[in-house]
């Protein structure tokens, strides 16, 4: 559904798969994790892209919003809640301890932007960030195909990404 416009929804990333050769970290940069398969391996699934571990709309509203809605993302069917950001992997470890996600998000850091790029959802953040970060976005998949893609029109707000929007698209 074209609920949202043309800039809220991004329909040309609905149907893709991802790069079968992209590579997340996780805990290290040692502790890699293929996305298309990770992905690929739950019936359904949202990815979330943020611009910055520990900046304040990412770790005040966005994440939490996913963990505080996480039993309902849930009983939708959702298996597997992750997070992406271009930042490295021992920043984005230590963000999810701090924001204790426990198992419900899994925490992916994209150190050169790779990832997000490959998908068309960088931009140029280096006024306050200091380089290419993610937009903040809202991926739902399922069987590792996009099946809903929501970027925020501004690439850092909080609106059609957050899990409260999420949920009555799912
Ligand atoms: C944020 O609070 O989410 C944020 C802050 C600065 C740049 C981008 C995002």
């Amino acid at each position: 559904m074209l609920r949202a416009s043309r800039v809220l929804f991004s329909s040309n990333l609905v149907s893709k798969s991802f790069n079968s050769a992209s590579v997340l970290q996780r805990s290290s940069p040692a502790d890699t994790v293929n996305p298309a398969e990770l992905f690929g391996s739950a019936k359904k699934a949202v990815l979330i892209g943020v611009p910055g571990a520990f900046t304040p709309g990412c770790s005040k509203t966005h994440v939490p919003g996913y963990l505080k809605h996480y039993d309902e993302l849930k009983n939708k069917g959702v298996e597997l809640i992750g997070c992406v950001s271009v930042n490295d992997a021992f920043v984005m470890d230590a963000w999810g301890k701090d924001l204790n996600v426990g198992d419900k998000v899994t925490m992916l850091a994209d150190p050169q932007g790779k990832f997000v790029k490959d998908l068309g959802l960088d931009f140029d953040a280096s006024a306050a960030l200091g380089g290419h970060r993610s937009k903040r976005f809202a991926l739902v998949l399922e069987n590792g195909k996009i099946t809903k893609a929501f970027v925020e029109p501004n690439n850092t707000g909080l609106s059609v990404t957050l899990a409260e929007n999420l949920l009555k698209e799912l």
